[in-house]
């Protein structure tokens, strides 16, 4: 098993990508055996699609990794990196590109919803991103991919484009990657819109929780979270069409590692007014130790610069055979 990963690092570490993708990534590597390997890495490159200047890019780069480790990924046991120090991915970009069609890229909603309205102003990265994220899971031949429900649409490319591929090329080179969706927190919602997903780029701070918020702030932003002022019910079904109240049961629910029908049980015929304390109680708990540990390890950076150094060195040796192997089967000599 080869499982993989990435995240871009812009802005802050939050809810979202905690319950939908990180606590999963720490969860494979912890169970991982003696004959798997995990990679783990800050999507650099692909964060180019958004505009920062240079030292707030180092920083948001540090402070990732930071993140990440201080969340559980294990830089001994996982393979922690940065993709711009590993030519691989860019270079399997281009030779995916030839591969790749205009047709599939048009269908990408994750282009659309970025792009807006102003497509002839979008960048050609915004547009070719999704190419990218195949190299990246297949120069390392993941099998398996942990990441949100916003990410399912580019895992269908990445195997599309290995299984077009092979067969263009008449080869078994890259291994078709499964995506790894948890049943619950696959798409943690907006604390203030239940109908948008929670997200770096919301410019309401209050529609996310972030890793760097203290108690207070988190337990604020769950006491102003859009709710209704329905009572919660028996049984997970009475959240139909109560979008806020299924996002935040389903927080609870994943937070403590319930199913939303016991979570509802619980709180059967109590309002938000008794719910939410609850809620923010547990975020509290849980986030603190996360919190305390990413603020020791972001005053250090060369102790982080270490880690991705010694990550690249891994990641480059691992990537090489499977980018040999692409420039031979199309006859691109070096
Ligand atoms: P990014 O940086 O937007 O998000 C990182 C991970 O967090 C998940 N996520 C969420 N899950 C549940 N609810 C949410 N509200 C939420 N918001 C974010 C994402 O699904 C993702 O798993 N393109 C990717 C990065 C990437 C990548 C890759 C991922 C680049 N190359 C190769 C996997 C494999 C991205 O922008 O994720």
């Amino acid at each position: 098993m080869r499982v993989l990963s990435g995240i871009q690092p812009t802005g802050n570490l939050h809810l979202g990508n905690y319950l939908g993708a990180i606590r999963n990534w720490v969860k494979m590597q912890d169970e991982m055996d003696a004959d798997s390997q995990c990679f783990f890495f800050l999507a650099d490159m692909h964060s180019i699609t958004v505009h920062e200047a240079r030292e707030q890019r180092i920083r948001n780069v540090r402070d990732m990794a930071a993140a990440l480790v201080a969340a559980g990924i294990d830089p001994d046991r996982s393979v922690l990196f940065n993709q711009a120090r590993v030519p691989a991915h860019a270079e399997l970009c281009w030779l995916l590109n030839g591969t790749a069609r205009i047709g599939w890229l048009n269908r990408m909603t994750q282009f659309k919803d970025k792009a807006g309205k102003d497509r002839e102003g979008a960048s050609v990265g915004l547009f070719v991103y999704p190419v990218l994220q195949a190299a990246d899971i297949l120069a390392y031949n993941a099998t398996h991919v942990p990441v949100g429900e916003d990410q399912k649409q580019h895992l269908e490319l990445a195997r599309d484009i290995a299984a077009k591929f092979n067969s263009d090329f008449s080869v078994d080179l890259f291994t078709l990657p499964d995506p790894i969706i948890p049943k619950e927190s696959a798409r943690i919602m907006s604390l203030r819109d239940g109908s948008a997903k929670m997200s770096k780029s919301d410019p309401s701070d209050m529609s996310r929780i972030n890793l760097t918020d203290d108690d207070d702030a988190i337990m604020a932003k769950v006491k102003k979270a859009k709710s209704d002022p329905e009572n919660l019910p028996e049984t997970a079904a009475g959240l139909a069409g109560r979008p806020e109240a299924s996002n935040l049961v389903g927080i609870l629910a994943t937070l403590t590692g319930r199913t939303p029908d016991a979570v509802c049980a619980e709180f059967a015929g109590q309002g938000f007014g008794a719910f939410k304390p609850a809620l923010g109680e547990v975020l509290v708990e849980t986030l603190r130790p996360i919190r305390q540990r990413f603020l020791e390890l972001r005053t250090d950076d060369a102790a982080l610069d270490a880690i991705l150094d010694k990550g690249a060195a891994k990641a480059a040796a691992a990537a090489e055979p499977t980018l040999r192997a692409a420039y031979d089967a199309m006859g691109l000599m070096r």
